[in-house]
């Protein structure tokens, strides 16, 4: 575990970036500056909420999520890396790979001169990735909080043989109501649908949502836009080094199994994921490193 001391010496700019514990073990650092509130869990290095300054919260957590060491939190940005969904050929090993449920190193913190804080962590390779990542591929994310929120996931290939990973920024966003908001972007793009054993499917105009959606859309590497017109918002999506949207809501029953979804929560979170998955996996050559960005915003 980080030592909050330490961390507040060596990283925290003022009021603006200050460290501090959730929970009795969850290390996270809290932003307030003129352009934003955001906190940001060192587990995962993953936000688990971020507001332009004056404006609700953009970024979705569970009134239930749980702050357990080692398990992944419901709601925020996870990471899921190296790895999408659940293992190529062993179920024993986590789902969205480990990224985010280890503690990661934060390298630097700094107030930029256009108001933004920049955080940048890295997870190196050790024994205990070596168990179920035999490779050599250290990764950073860089946050860059402001009145826009970018993240950018930067992995290295250090062996001397490609690698081939899939990945995703897994980010829940906050909705008035699920059942009210439309997601555009999408149309024409082949999907696997996940709650359909995988068929391959087109999607025809904007996503509605009235029930379970689980889907990656392939080969798009196209903005999405969510449109809440109760909160009168709309939340803009760009992305680069992403050729996968996976979209996700997991509607009642599923969320009550999982129970970390909150009462109902499932109607307030939209998962849009920036990522690489499936038949979009990316091979990384020796030397070489992959940049998967993104970059959220609003408009109202
Ligand atoms: C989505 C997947 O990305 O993540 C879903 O497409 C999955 O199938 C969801 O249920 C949540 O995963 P987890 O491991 O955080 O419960």
């Amino acid at each position: 575990m980080h030592d909050i001391t330490d961390l507040n010496s060596h990283f925290g700019i003022g009021e603006q970036l200050m460290f501090s514990l959730l929970g009795e073990n969850m290390v996270v650092a809290d932003i307030n500056t003129d352009l934003c509130t955001a906190r940001v869990a060192i587990q995962g290095a993953q936000v688990l909420e971020w507001a332009p300054k004056g404006q609700r919260s953009v970024i979705w957590l569970s009134t239930d999520a749980k702050f357990i060491p080692g398990k992944s939190i419901r709601g925020g940005t996870p990471v899921c890396w190296p790895w999408f969904g659940a293992h190529a050929t062993n179920s024993d090993y986590p789902a969205h790979g480990y990224a985010r449920t280890v503690d990661w190193d934060l390298l630097s913190s700094e107030l930029l001169a256009d108001g933004r804080i920049k955080l940048v962590f890295s997870i190196q390779t050790s024994d205990a990735t070596r168990r179920v990542w035999p490779h050599t591929s250290p990764l950073e994310c860089h946050i860059f909080l402001g009145n826009t929120l970018e993240l950018e996931l930067i992995t290295r290939n250090d062996e001397s043989v490609p690698i081939i990973i899939s990945e995703a920024l897994h980010t829940y966003f906050a909705v008035s109501d699920v059942r009210q908001v439309r997601v555009s972007g999408l149309d024409a793009c082949e999907y696997l649908d996940k709650v359909d054993n995988f068929n391959r499917k087109t999607q025809q105009g904007v996503i509605n949502f009235s029930g379970e959606v689980d889907r990656v859309y392939l080969a798009t590497e196209s903005k999405c836009v969510i449109d809440d017109s109760n909160w009168k918002r709309q939340i803009h999506i760009t992305k680069r080094g992403s050729r996968s949207t996976v979209v996700w809501n997991p509607w009642i029953d599923k969320s009550q199994a999982m129970g970390d979804m909150g009462e109902s929560g499932y109607l307030n979170m939209l998962c849009v994921e920036s990522g690489n998955a499936a038949s979009d996996v990316v091979t990384i050559e020796p030397a070489k490193e992959h940049r998967l960005w993104v970059r959220y915003h609003v408009e109202s």
